[in-house]
């Protein structure tokens, strides 16, 4: 594994968690949790790993459901928040603070979910093989869902630059996107209302339908069906995720 630096490090922090993680409506999050289930249809006590689980607000409803999760992420902070929650409302979870490329299961999970784009932070081998570790961490016929932003959405309605108005101050996006890569670089700026301005960048590889598929393939996993959005409509050019559903 690469010892430089890479984006994420810096990016996914307290302040994400606080800007971006705790402003998701619980409300989303059940009609994510909705789709899921409707997609994936796993059985009572299945086994299902959420990688990238941030603070975990799929495990702990998931969890609620009764089903055996196993939560990974790389920052210990979300970990934490999610262990302290899940004991809050007596749920057992398995919480694993890992870097995702790391993982090493075998024909463990009925299901794997990597929700929220969290797919693409990689080079393109890294998020190559990384599928090809979700492949060999599923059962022989289970199921992972990967959810990202479709490329073809996200260029033709590309936003260079918001800002919006916070609690806490102003919040700007400055968005980038590099063809020969396909790699989108955003630039996000918080300045609270004392003038003071923090800024992160994250650089992911977005992806089109046929790229995930064709990936999807070269890492021996069959499509079941690809989503374009959780209202369950089937992916289209201009939809604006791609949600595949792929299987062992
Ligand atoms: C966009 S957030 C999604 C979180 C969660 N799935 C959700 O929907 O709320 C991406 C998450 O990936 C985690 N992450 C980033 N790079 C990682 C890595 N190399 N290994 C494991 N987790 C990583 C971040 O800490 C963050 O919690």
């Amino acid at each position: 594994m690469t010892l430089k630096k890479e984006w994420f490090h810096d990016y996914f922090n307290s302040d994400y968690g606080k800007i971006i993680l705790d402003n998701v409506k619980s409300s989303y999050t059940i009609d994510q949790v909705d789709f899921i289930l409707n997609v994936l249809n796993p059985e009572a006590n299945s086994t299902i790993l959420d990688l990238f689980c941030g603070k975990g607000r799929h495990s702990l409803v998931l969890a609620k459901k009764g089903f055996n999760m196993t939560s990974i992420d790389f920052l210990n902070e979300f970990i934490e928040t999610l262990q302290k929650d899940a004991r809050k409302s007596e749920l057992k979870i398995n919480t694993v603070c890992q870097d995702a490329r790391s993982i090493d299961y075998r024909n463990e999970f009925d299901h794997i979910i990597v929700m929220f784009t969290s797919f693409g932070y990689f080079t393109d081998e890294e998020n190559q093989t990384l599928l090809s570790q979700i492949r060999t961490a599923l059962k022989p016929g289970g199921t992972c869902l990967i959810d990202v932003e479709n490329r073809d959405y996200l260029l033709k309605y590309f936003i260079k630059e918001t800002w919006r108005e916070k609690e806490y101050g102003w919040l700007l996006e400055r968005n980038k996107y590099y063809p020969k890569t396909s790699r989108h670089r955003t630039l996000r700026v918080t300045v609270g209302k004392d003038g003071t301005a923090t800024s992160t960048e994250r650089i992911i590889r977005i992806f089109s339908q046929h790229e995930i598929l064709n990936m999807s393939k070269l890492a021996k996993l069959k499509t079941v069906c690809v989503y374009g959005d959780y209202d369950g409509t089937l992916c289209k050019s201009l939809s604006p995720r791609v949600i595949a559903v792929l299987k062992k």
